[in-house]
């Protein structure tokens, strides 16, 4: 059977030369980096190493960067840190509505400590106003932490803007730009963060690691409490053949990014526009632009059928795709996305996502064209939600009687 993987925002197969670069950190350069022997002074050169390979994808200093074990520990380590340094000037936090669960969470987290959050609402495209950012700021905020791009729809925040807002009104921020890495440009001084958070095992290098950018003279107060690594920003032993596997996949995202972009974009615009001109009753989730999107995501309700079974028949043809809804104590919940977008309960529970990586071709797109439209009928003809079309009934001119038309 054929495997086609197209779910590439969950997570992305390590590169080949990313494994290459990692294998002797597992054998003959194991030491520990904070060692101060000859096996210690082995890695700590590897790390400073991919520490600078980071810095350059982001523009900034190798200063700028720690590393974290994921995005999820590198967005609490953002907040919380933030949240804990800046305690005494205010207790106020804006986000927005469709942040990752790693965001929400935490934001959550902090209401019951005390903070106030706002949660900017996004319009039916999942687009922020931004005069509704600048109408929350007050005298109290302390960080505005807003997504570079939205990992179901691919939409990307207004960035700069935001950074300049929150300049001007002298507030921190930070963006969670997991989904963004590797697949459009990012530059921290562009952009005018302060806190910037990246995951390894989207952008090809394995799971388990993640860096943060901190920029220069941001107080943040510590998250993980131990050891004195990260000069003193981050306790733990370092994952040395995680950071080196990381320091390359963001080398290899700076060295090939304009090229990827752009083939990944064909690809996905050719199985939109064939979805959309092929199958009735679709609805695209996310910008209708697509240059307001990540080139790589794709996510579309099939009106009248539940994403996950459309997920199963995919699985069944070798197609893996991914569905907004999570399965949580066997209900299952719309994407909070979806919902903060006013998208429709059944049109939110049909919802599909795919997301390419530059390993995909153009072959498969054929293929799930070919495959999807009489997977999406044979599921409509199940549902119960679909009102199928009735036969124009046949006037039989000899009989004078109505037969249905076969
Ligand atoms: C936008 C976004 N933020 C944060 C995360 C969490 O990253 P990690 O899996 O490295 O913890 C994800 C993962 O899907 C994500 O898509």
């Amino acid at each position: 059977m054929k495997q086609i993987y197209l779910d590439n925002n969950a997570t992305t197969t390590v590169k080949p030369e990313v494994l290459e670069a990692m294998l002797p950190y597992f054998r003959e350069q194991f030491g520990n980096p904070s060692s101060v022997h000859w096996a210690g002074r082995m890695v700590s050169g590897a790390i400073e190493k991919a520490r600078e390979q980071v810095a350059q994808l982001l523009n900034c200093s190798s200063a700028e960067v720690v590393f974290v074990s994921c995005g999820s520990e590198g967005d609490n380590f953002a907040i919380k840190g933030t949240a804990e340094a800046l305690r005494h000037k205010g207790n106020h936090i804006i986000t927005t509505t469709v942040e990752h669960p790693a965001v929400l969470e935490t934001c959550e987290y902090l209401e019951k400590n005390g903070f106030e959050v706002t949660y900017l609402p996004v319009d039916k495209d999942g687009m922020l106003d931004l005069a509704d950012l600048e109408a929350a700021i007050s005298d109290q905020t302390i960080l505005i932490s807003v997504m570079w791009a939205n990992n179901e729809t691919g939409n990307l925040f207004p960035i700069n803007e935001i950074g300049e807002i929150a300049r001007r009104h002298k507030v921190r921020f930070h963006t969670d730009a997991v989904q963004a890495i590797g697949k459009v440009p990012v530059d921290v001084q562009a952009a005018k963060v302060d806190l910037l958070v990246l995951s390894g095992h989207k952008i090809g290098a394995p799971k388990g690691v993640g860096a943060l950018y901190l920029r220069r003279g941001t107080r943040m107060t510590r998250f993980m409490h131990g050891g004195h690594q990260e000069r003193n920003r981050r306790a733990g032993t370092h994952n040395v053949p995680g950071i080196v596997g990381l320091g390359v996949a963001c080398e290899l995202a700076r060295l090939n990014q304009e090229k990827d972009y752009a083939y990944v974009r064909r690809l996905r615009d050719k199985l939109e526009q064939g979805i959309l001109s092929t199958v009735p009753d679709v609805k695209l989730n996310g910008h209708p632009n697509p240059d307001l999107r990540l080139p790589n995501t794709l996510n579309v309700s099939f009106n009248f059928i539940e994403g996950e079974s459309l997920l199963l028949f995919f699985d069944m043809k070798g197609i893996a795709a991914s569905s907004g809804s999570a399965c949580t104590s066997g209900s299952l919940e719309p994407s909070h996305v979806m919902k903060a977008m006013g998208v429709d309960i059944v049109l939110a529970h049909s919802s599909v996502r795919f997301s390419f990586s530059a390993d995909n071709t153009e072959e498969e797109v054929d293929y799930i064209l070919a495959e999807l439209p009489p997977i999406v009928q044979r599921l409509r003809e199940m549902s119960p939600l679909y009102q199928r079309e009735e036969p124009t009934p046949l006037h039989c001119d000899e009989c004078r009687m109505v037969h249905k038309a076969s």
